[in-house]
């Protein structure tokens, strides 16, 4: 068998018209969604991602603002910094991009963040709401993963979904996300012992660990839909993901790419929770 391929490039540029549409609804009613990304530091990684984040928002007519600190900033002038966009009516979201420089206390700085602005939905209301059932903001990731599900008519109910890597950014919230369609899920971490004993259980199966080729064809089952959220640069400079795609292809029933896999995703998604944030900021402005 030789795997379809999900292709989250497309269904992405169709989330982002749609984004596209209702940023100018809002328009007629004289809100721009804003977007504000805080960069610290110099982390290449780091910086194509914002920059890309920005490009999208342009591209969907939100209005964005990157704010470059130098990796030397000292926490309480990032905190300061966070305050300023808590305050400011033309920012609905407000995104700090991970990794922080190792004197930064992330926690503290995402706590720091309003949770209505926290488009990440990282802060600890956020995750305590997606827990509980409840979710104002589902991290971008996570969500674009199951729109991909949705848009592929993958059913979750009664399914078995194995996560590798129990991140607070993709593991976690993908395991209550996963739970509340319900699905069976087992969340494994670095520790798991026999890691294919758990991954050829899956009909769904998420990797993300940041390690490439952690999953391989043989831990995969016939026909199972494997989706690899890893981006990982091999030495010949060659985009790959977590899962060994070569082999994975041909045992799995639909599989994700990297490129244009997971990653569109989770830029169009970040552009729907912006939107989001910026429309319930209308309804919540009280009338005359
Ligand atoms: N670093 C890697 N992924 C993310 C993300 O989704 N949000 C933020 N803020 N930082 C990241």
């Amino acid at each position: 068998m030789t795997a379809r391929i999900i292709d989250g490039k497309a269904l992405a540029d169709a989330v982002r018209l749609d984004v596209a549409r209702r940023v100018q609804e809002l328009k007629q009613q004289g809100i721009v969604p804003g977007l504000a990304v805080v960069l610290v530091g110099e982390d290449p990684a780091s910086q194509v991602y914002v920059r890309n984040k920005a490009a999208a928002c342009e591209k969907a007519g939100l209005y964005s603002r990157v704010i470059r600190l130098d990796a030397d900033i000292t926490e309480a002038a990032l905190l300061d910094q966070v305050d300023q966009l808590n305050q400011d009516d033309r920012v609905h979201g407000i995104l700090v991009q991970l990794p922080l420089p190792r004197h930064m206390d992330a926690a503290k700085v995402i706590e720091a963040i309003d949770a209505r602005k926290d488009v990440d939905g990282f802060h600890v209301s956020n995750a305590g709401l997606l827990m509980t059932g409840q979710p104002l903001f589902r991290p971008c990731t996570p969500y674009g993963i199951m729109k991909m599900l949705e848009s592929e008519e993958v059913s979750l109910w009664g399914a078995e979904a194995v996560i590798v890597g129990a991140s607070n950014i993709v593991g976690k919230p993908m395991a209550m996300l996963m739970l509340a369609k319900g699905a069976t899920v087992t969340l494994c971490n670095s520790k798991t012992r026999d890691l294919g004993a758990q991954t050829r259980r899956a009909d769904v199966l998420v990797v993300a660990t940041g390690k490439p080729g952690i999953v391989t064809g043989d831990m995969i089952k016939p026909g199972a839909v494997v989706i690899d959220v890893g981006i990982n640069r091999t030495e010949q400079g060659k985009l790959v993901g977590d899962v060994d795609y070569p082999s994975a292809r041909e045992v799995a029933g639909a599989i994700t790419p990297v490129p244009g896999g997971v990653g569109p995703m989770t830029i169009a998604m970040l552009l729907v929770n912006t939107l989001e944030a910026a429309e319930r900021s209308v309804v919540a402005t009280p009338v005359a």
